[in-house]
């Protein structure tokens, strides 16, 4: 049956559900729509929360505990698709039906909007978890690689292919390739080569018709829409083509640390100035933390400069010599490896740890926390870098790491995609605070320290609009609400700004074109055109 007739067989069986329908009613209708024509046996597939799979399966890649504690809603169903055809029969059902979807591949989205949701229970989770086909084509320099894949097998199974090509985009390995690349996905070759959706060449994607489209099929707005606008606005992602690029067989690795009693802060003065106009093949970041001076009950920042160099140790060499002699690198400090063991080296893995654990596909760990993001453009001052300190000092586990640009980021146009960070921006910051306990209190404790450590960062970063990372999504930054009318949009411009700048007008042009109903929708989904959306509706 082509899904024509089946949605014609659907429309004869199933009534759609009012909005207020119980547990029960979502759970036996979306049950009966998609037996209708499944060939697969459902109870494989279709988990609700009367299953004893149902939690492990939910806790499983949900990264951050904050949306899983038992305050946050929790899906009617999940449903593991084994197959596109699966996850047609899904939204086709769901929209006749009127049931909310969520779509969750890797699960670390940082509000758990995959898996959780603040503004629209009930809803059912798309689990893309089970989709994990990696197909490398060293020939062609492509690879086809399923949502449900995390990048960790992604960069092992084209490794296994060939020593001398690698992909770019984050580099913590659990990260699923369905949420990460429509993101942006930044990582340590991002210098050289620019994003992970920089290097998208095609991509396969379910609309809200239940239509499978790849690149030539859904056009060229859509597919620029989909390489940085974010997860879960436009359609359902069920694979990409991204580019393979080349990599030397031996890259060389490091990881420094400085503390303030060895000059932290005058050393992180001097990389900001010099961080995004290294030489392309040289990332450097630096990971920000508190630790405790030895021997002592005191506390201190320290610094940790983790870098990946596209090159040998003596090429390495000449350049920090040239270019950042105040970090004092030695060749002692410095490891060559393959390129996907440096992978493991920047991700944290300890050197002994084979890379297999990567086929693993699954987060290395899970905590509570709240995260932030910001972009500088002029480096902060010493004394700025003071005051930051003694924020990070009152606070139990903080982190903040710092991320450079420039290279090929600042060679792409800021409308390439809808990831606008581009020429100007020195580094990224990302700020996160973890801890361990559910309580009420405590959570409330975390999130304040680290809203108020942001209304402090003001005056250090990008203004008009201050610049975010929609991967990083923060609903600090506002929300949609239920109702989808005016004022609602209106709010989305206010976060819809700050990640997108000016792509955002296009965005919703293309979200107005392309899913008139909203179909995909969640707390900071690309908002429908209110008038549009009227206009349609009234010709209905
Ligand atoms: C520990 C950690 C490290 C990180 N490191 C990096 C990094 O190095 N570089 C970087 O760029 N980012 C990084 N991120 C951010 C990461 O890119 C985003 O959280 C990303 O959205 C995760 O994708 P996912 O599939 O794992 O998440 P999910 O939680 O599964 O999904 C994220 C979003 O995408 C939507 N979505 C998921 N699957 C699909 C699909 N198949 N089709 C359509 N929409 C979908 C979801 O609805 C949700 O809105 C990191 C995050 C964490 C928690
Ligand atoms: C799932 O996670 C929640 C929240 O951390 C926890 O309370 C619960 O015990 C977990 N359940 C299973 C089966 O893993
Ligand atoms: C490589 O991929 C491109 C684009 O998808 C295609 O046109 C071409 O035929 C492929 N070439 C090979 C050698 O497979
Ligand atoms: C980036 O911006 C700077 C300063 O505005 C400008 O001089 C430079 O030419 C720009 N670079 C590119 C590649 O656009």
């Amino acid at each position: 049956m082509n899904y024509f007739s089946r949605l014609i067989v659907l429309l004869v069986l199933v009534a759609p559900l009012s909005s207020t329908c119980s547990s029960n009613q979502i759970q036996d209708s979306l049950y009966q729509c998609l037996s209708t024509y499944s060939t697969t046996q459902l109870h494989n597939i279709f988990y609700t929360p009367n299953n004893p799979f149902f939690t492990p399966l939910l806790n499983s890649t949900a990264l951050n505990l904050r949306c899983i504690a038992p305050d946050a809603a929790k899906p009617e169903v999940i449903y593991t698709p084994l197959n596109e055809i699966h996850i047609q029969n899904a939204v086709i059902c769901a929209k006749m039906l009127g049931i909310h979807l969520r779509f969750r591949s890797g699960g670390h989205d940082y509000e758990g909007i995959s898996y959780t949701s603040v503004m629209d229970p009930p809803y059912v989770v798309i689990d893309l978890s089970k989709l994990r086909g990696i197909s490398v084509d060293v020939g062609n320099g492509s690879v086809w690689v399923e949502a449900g894949a995390t990048i960790g097998e992604l960069y092992y199974r084209v490794a296994e292919k060939s020593k001398t090509h690698g992909v770019p985009a984050g580099l913590c390995t659990s990260l699923g390739v369905g949420g990460h690349i429509t993101g942006g996905a930044y990582g340590p070759m991002m210098r050289k080569y620019g994003l992970g959706a920089d290097n998208a060449l095609d991509v396969k994607i379910i609309d809200a018709n239940g239509r499978l489209l790849d690149r030539k099929a859904m056009g060229e707005d859509v597919f620029w829409a989909i390489r940085g606008g974010g997860g879960g606005s436009f359609g359902v992602i069920v694979s990409w083509k991204l580019k393979l690029v080349p990599v030397p067989e031996t890259v060389t690795v490091f990881n420094v640390g400085r503390t303030l009693e060895q000059g932290a802060t005058k050393i992180l003065y001097k990389w900001q100035q010099v961080a995004d106009k290294l030489d392309e093949d040289l990332f450097i970041r630096v990971v920000i933390q508190t630790s405790k001076v030895p021997n002592t009950n005191q506390r201190t920042i320290s610094t940790t400069y983790n870098a990946l160099f596209l090159g040998k140790v003596n090429r390495l060499q000449e350049i920090m010599k040239e270019s950042f002699p105040e970090l004092g690198l030695k060749k002692e400090d410095c490891f060559e490896m393959s390129w996907l063991e440096s992978v493991m080296f920047i991700a944290g893995y300890p050197r002994t740890v084979p890379t297999t654990v990567l086929l693993a596909g699954k987060p290395a760990f899970v905590n509570y926390f709240k995260a932030k993001s910001d972009f500088v453009k002029d480096p902060i001052p010493e004394k700025g870098l003071e005051e930051i300190w003694q924020r990070l000092l009152e606070e139990e586990s903080p982190l903040t790491i710092w991320n450079p640009f420039g290279g090929m980021m600042s060679r792409i146009p800021e409308s390439s995609i809808p990831f606008p960070h581009r020429n100007g921006t020195l580094f990224m910051i990302q700020y996160l605070t973890t801890w361990m306990n559910p309580e009420k209190d405590v959570v409330n404790k975390h999130v304040d320290w680290i809203r108020k450590l942001y209304n402090y960062m003001a005056q250090h970063v990008s203004m008009f609009p201050r610049q975010a990372y929609v991967n990083y999504r923060d609903l600090d930054l506002g929300m949609n609400d239920k109702s989808g009318d005016e004022t609602s949009f209106i709010m989305a411009s206010s976060w819809g700004t700050k990640y997108f700048k000016e792509n955002f007008n296009r965005l919703v042009k293309i979200k107005t074109e392309f899913d008139p109903d909203n179909f995909f929708k969640h707390e900071q989904s690309i908002p429908v055109l209110p008038l549009k959306s009227k206009f349609q509706h009234s010709e209905l």
